[in-house]
């Protein structure tokens, strides 16, 4: 073990103090943001004369030889250190002799491990953002293709009215467009460089803050240095993304998983998408689907975790904030595999175009466009509603869909009805005369895709 403190101390730590205090097994993750950060620190204190140029330049270079030999293979993070910051120090000192020492001038752990995290969620952000992009672009794909393909649209998961499958995944789309914006957001409002506020309190030496900030891409330095080092609101923020990304994903997850039972068959997964069973040798499983679902838990509880671990703690920081990192990186792991596999499972899987229409056309999702007929022709909604009902009834108990029933009957319970009413609940009728904006019909649809392929167009990866 080897300690950053000595000199106010008579005893060495405790085995398992040390290790339960040790958070290097886990933040050697953030080991290139960590010298990333030290690099601008140093190129700051240089400018401002703190150190000199011979000293910074041998800091650079150290701390440059660090970077690569941990990226090659060459240097192991071990758990001979408390944590990545102190390594990185150490190994410095090791290497270049006592110009390293100068490396912490004006900083403390608080607001470098500060900046860590904000530098590594700031990166993962923007590769979850850029994996949205690809579920995006999935999505769309779908829409292109199934303009006219027709199903029944549902609620309380009973057959309500016809749509297409573009409409349905169009909802989709809306949920993961808020997705990328939500991340957008938190960008942008999370990127102040918390370097330089020291411990919580600033430091007495002349530090360039505007200057570490904008060497490491930040709009600017934060403006207290008491929230600098104590701020984990954008994790939360993130967390809360994440957790709404992930109920996206389980909610879309959960339809997969109804369209693929035997008793729907609107979906035919991919083999390589699906499992067997090790006994049942009829079994196709989505079980993708079914760990995306699980998996959502999963990110909610590091969500919650943070929450919790959050609410007590007194101003400045206080070591309950080491806890956010394990939550926070299984979150981020948890998204990045659920949306890589479930855009995988997307593109790759096949819809019954035919049953999907068959299902529409039996569960009368135009019972309403037949009461619609009867209000067209002057019959008040609430008595035309009453009529439809009928109608279903009667269809119900000779096991037919309305597009079945003889015109006499119809014109036994309404004699209103005649014999265009076949065309009028005709499915192909029903969907493309819904034209609002946002409705189902075709031709709004292509309104619509055209704002998508647009959006796709100007989305901002950068
Ligand atoms: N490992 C610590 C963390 O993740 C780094 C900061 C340590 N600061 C301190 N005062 N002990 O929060």
């Amino acid at each position: 073990m080897a300690q950053l403190w000595g000199g106010r101390f008579t005893k060495e730590t405790d085995r398992l103090v040390y290790r339960f205090n040790a958070s290097i097994s886990f933040d050697k993750r953030f080991y290139a943001q960590d010298i990333k950060g030290s690099i601008a620190h140093v190129m700051m204190l240089a400018r401002k004369g703190i150190i000199n140029d011979t000293e910074k330049e041998k800091i650079i270079a150290g701390l440059t030889g660090i970077m690569e030999d941990v990226e090659e293979g060459r240097l192991k993070i071990t758990d001979k250190y408390e944590d990545i910051h102190s390594f990185v120090e150490a190994v410095l000192i090791e290497r270049i002799g006592s110009a390293g020492k100068k490396l912490h001038t004006g900083r403390s752990r608080n607001d470098q491990v500060a900046l860590d995290m904000k530098l590594y969620i700031r990166d993962e952000l923007l590769i979850v953002d850029r994996l949205i992009e690809e579920l995006l672009y999935a999505v769309l794909g779908i829409i292109e293709e199934h303009l006219e393909t027709y199903m029944p649209g549902f609620t309380h998961l009973q057959k309500a009215q016809p749509i297409t499958l573009a409409h349905h995944m169009g909802a989709y789309f809306e949920m993961f467009k808020r997705d990328h914006e939500r991340l957008r957001d938190i960008y942008k409002r999370m990127n102040t460089c918390p370097l330089g506020s020291g411990a919580l309190a600033g430091t007495t030496y002349p530090l360039d803050r505007e200057y570490t900030a904008k060497l490491l891409g930040f709009d600017g330095p934060s403006l207290n240095s008491i929230d600098g080092v104590s701020d984990r609101d954008y994790l939360i923020e993130f967390l809360s993304a994440l957790s709404m990304i992930m109920m996206h994903l389980s909610r879309f997850s959960e339809e997969v998983i109804i369209w693929n039972s035997n008793e729907y068959q609107f979906v035919e997964l991919d083999d390589a998408y699906s499992t067997g069973s090790s006994i049942m040798p009829q079994k196709k499983n989505p079980d993708i689907a079914e760990l995306v679902r699980g998996k959502t838990g999963r990110v909610y509880g590091s969500l919650n975790a943070l929450l919790v671990t959050m609410k007590g703690i007194p101003l400045a920081y206080n070591k309950d904030m080491q806890e956010d990192k394990e939550w926070t990186f299984d979150a981020i792991d948890s998204v990045k595999g659920c949306i890589t596999l479930f855009a995988g499972m997307l593109r790759t899987m096949q819809f019954r175009k035919e049953r999907m229409k068959e299902s529409a056309k039996q569960g009368f999702t135009n019972a309403t466009d037949a009461a619609d007929y009867l209000v067209n022709r002057g019959v008040p909604f609430r008595d035309a509603h009453g009529i439809v009902g009928q109608l279903v009834l009667t269809c119900i108990e000779r096991r037919i869909a309305l597009d079945e029933l003889p015109l006499e009957e119809y014109k036994r319970i309404s004699p209103v009805f005649e014999e265009d009413i076949y065309d009028a609940i005709s499915l192909g009728v029903c969907v493309s005369r819904r034209t609002t904006t946002g409705a189902p019909g075709p031709e709004a649809m292509e309104k619509v895709l055209e704002v998508y392929r647009k959006y796709m167009e100007e989305y901002e990866t950068a």
